[in-house]
């Protein structure tokens, strides 16, 4: 219990740093990895289903489609693992496809989540070794042991997240995953793919407003938990396609001239004055083939819907060696 507090204690300090650093800059940020409280995790979960946001159902309609040939793909005894795996919905239709899979090892941050959704998977699938491990992706981990010795490991990276970071925490990220699989290990991720401006717009920029709900909770987040007095009304969601760059950036836009508080800090914002939030980036397959390969991956296959709106892409971890 004692390592609990301390712990949330320690997470608490660093969202402090993480914001008075982020506002303290001429163009002021806050990260997108914050946007998941629990009231932001429930948003994010509604964004999933709107008409708009094509992407969630884009990509399992993929992975129910194409569920045979992926696991073919992905070859005999593997360790599969999940980054931000969730509620692991997604990867029981490749479960239920795998060929003799050695292990399931979903990996997130957020521990009872994590353990209650194993129990599930070990009732589901009882031959598979199911090996939670809570990490936080991006600060590296090890993997845990399985008792049969799998042929290779395999991450599972759904969900366009890795559109999330910006061009070089993505090649860090790929060169992480590199490093964590060795040579011939596999990478099986999900990118959103370019495509008419209009229709990308449109997803992160919903008619019912819970886009503009989940970016503006992020103030909320900073009020509720460090104490800051962020005036929610006076804040308005702004999403951009940036067709040259081929990524969505967000905002948070201050309505008008004024002052927000946190501690010994205060804030000044000018009217129209953003803070940014969030990048999501749309590649094509080709570049985002051609980002993997600095960090030693080579495209295998890669899977499309009909119109051509979302990809999952199999890479294989190949470096060259001099
Ligand atoms: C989690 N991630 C892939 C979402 C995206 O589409 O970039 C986050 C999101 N932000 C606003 N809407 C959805």
């Amino acid at each position: 219990m004692t390592q609990v507090t301390n712990e949330s204690a320690a997470q608490k300090q660093v969202f402090l740093a993480d914001v008075v650093q982020g506002l303290s800059q001429p163009i002021k940020k806050l990260q997108c990895k914050y946007f998941y409280d629990e009231r932001g995790s429930q948003l994010f979960d509604q964004i999933c289903q709107l008409d708009e946001y094509y992407l969630t159902r884009t990509e399992q309609s993929i992975m129910d489609q194409f569920a045979g040939e992926i696991a073919d793909q992905l070859g005999i005894g593997v360790m599969l693992v999940e980054f931000g795996s969730g509620s692991s919905t997604k990867t029981q239709v490749l479960l239920r496809h795998l060929n003799q899979p050695v292990a399931y090892v979903p990996l997130d941050i957020s521990e009872e989540h994590l353990l209650k959704t194993a129990e599930g998977l070990r009732i589901q699938f009882p031959d598979i070794e199911i090996l939670p491990v809570v990490a936080d992706f991006t600060k590296g981990f090890t993997l845990p042991v399985s008792k049969k010795r799998p042929s290779h490991a395999a991450v599972f990276f759904p969900g366009s997240t890795i559109g999330n970071f910006e061009p070089d925490a993505a090649k860090s990220t790929l060169t992480l995953i590199a490093e964590l699989l060795g040579q011939d290990g596999g990478l099986l991720i999900g990118i959103d793919l370019q495509k008419d401006p209009s229709i990308i717009h449109a997803a992160y920029n919903d008619a019912s407003g819970v886009t503009e709900q989940f970016n503006l909770n992020l103030l909320h987040r900073v009020n509720n938990e460090l104490g800051a007095d962020f005036d929610i009304k006076q804040f308005e969601h702004l999403a951009n396609y940036n067709e040259q760059l081929g990524r969505i950036e967000i905002y948070v836009v201050s309505k008008c001239n004024q002052v927000v508080t946190l501690g010994e800090h205060t804030f000044t914002f000018k009217t129209n004055e953003r803070i940014f939030t969030e990048y999501s980036h749309k590649y094509t397959i080709e570049g985002f083939a051609k980002l993997a390969a600095d960090s030693g991956f080579v495209l295998r296959k890669h899977w499309t819907d009909e119109n051509q709106m979302f990809a999952v892409l199999h890479l294989v971890h190949q470096p060259i060696k001099n």
